[in-house]
């Protein structure tokens, strides 16, 4: 069994990659090499928007975990996932694994949910086996929201109306990897956090993990990716932890104090 894991590079990817090797499988990471390296040992570089390229990179695969997307370029994404899709039915691959987002259908205008919806549509209709996983938004895209609201000195900003329900990264890859080593299951129950949070009180408990002691406050915003938030936590899935508490206390550093 040979596991092709295309945007093996990227941030959900390398985790997936990491998970696999530790369970023992022969992995392989695709990616265009742009954003991080190849890993030497496993890496393939191919563009999925070049036929030729990922019919080499299917050479032997027979199970496909895809987690590359270009979320710049939402017609590259969708035309990357067709041509893997028929790539591996030419090449005969037994298992195609996806990876969606929970709860997307009531937002399915915001653009980049569309293509998240369409390109679930292509692999469903496509006659290939397949596993696709919708997952909550991981603490590393809580964390790097916020980052983003942190603008002003005393206030932060944040939009009101807002519940995420965050995943640990890592509880994503290993369900991905966990799926990839089984049948294939159709669509699976979606996967998201232990805790169903506003974002007011993530933004409260990031501030603080970060030691910084400002203002939370929440107002109307009509931003679409916001106004598409907040509709994502609709549905019945599994719950698995880790929380943010852990997440925060392992990768956010409080600045320490001058003496
Ligand atoms: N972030 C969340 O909270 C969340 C929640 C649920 C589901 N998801 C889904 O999880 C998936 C992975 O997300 P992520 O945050 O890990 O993405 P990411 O960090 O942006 O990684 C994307 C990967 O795709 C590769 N890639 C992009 N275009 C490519 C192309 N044309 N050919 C080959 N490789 C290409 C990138 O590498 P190169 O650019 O070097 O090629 C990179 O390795 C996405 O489908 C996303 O919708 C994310």
């Amino acid at each position: 069994m040979i596991i092709l894991v295309t945007g093996g590079t990227g941030t959900l990817g390398r985790r997936v990659v990491d998970a696999l090797e530790q369970a023992g499988a022969d992995v392989r990471s695709l990616s265009r090499g742009q954003r991080a390296p190849l890993q030497d040992h496993i890496g393939i570089e191919a563009d999925l928007l070049s036929k030729e390229e990922i019919a080499k990179a299917l050479d032997g695969v027979t199970t496909v975990i895809h987690c590359a997307h270009d979320s710049s370029t939402p017609e590259n994404s969708i035309a990357g996932t067709s041509n893997l899709i028929e790539a591996c039915k030419t090449a005969g691959v037994g298992h195609f694994v996806y990876i969606g987002i929970a709860g997307i259908e009531t937002s399915a205008d915001f653009p980049y949910y569309a293509v998240k919806l369409e390109e679930e549509r292509r692999i469903a209709a496509s006659g290939l086996p397949y596993s696709i996983l919708r997952t909550a938004q991981f603490h590393t895209l809580v964390h790097a929201v916020l980052n983003r609201l942190n603008t002003a000195p005393m206030l932060m900003y944040v939009p009101r109306g807002v519940v995420l329900r965050p995943v640990d990264i890592r509880t994503v890859a290993a369900r991905l990897a966990d799926l990839a080593l089984g049948p294939p299951r159709g669509r699976c129950r979606d996967l998201v956090g232990p805790e169903e949070r506003p974002l007011e009180s993530l933004a409260r408990q990031w501030l603080r993990a970060r030691g910084q002691w400002k203002i939370v406050f929440a107002f109307p915003s009509r931003a679409p990716g916001f106004k598409a938030f907040a509709t994502l936590t609709r549905g019945d899935a599994d719950k698995a932890g880790p929380d943010f508490a852990l997440w925060l206390a392992e990768n956010v550093q409080r600045p320490r104090r001058r003496r």
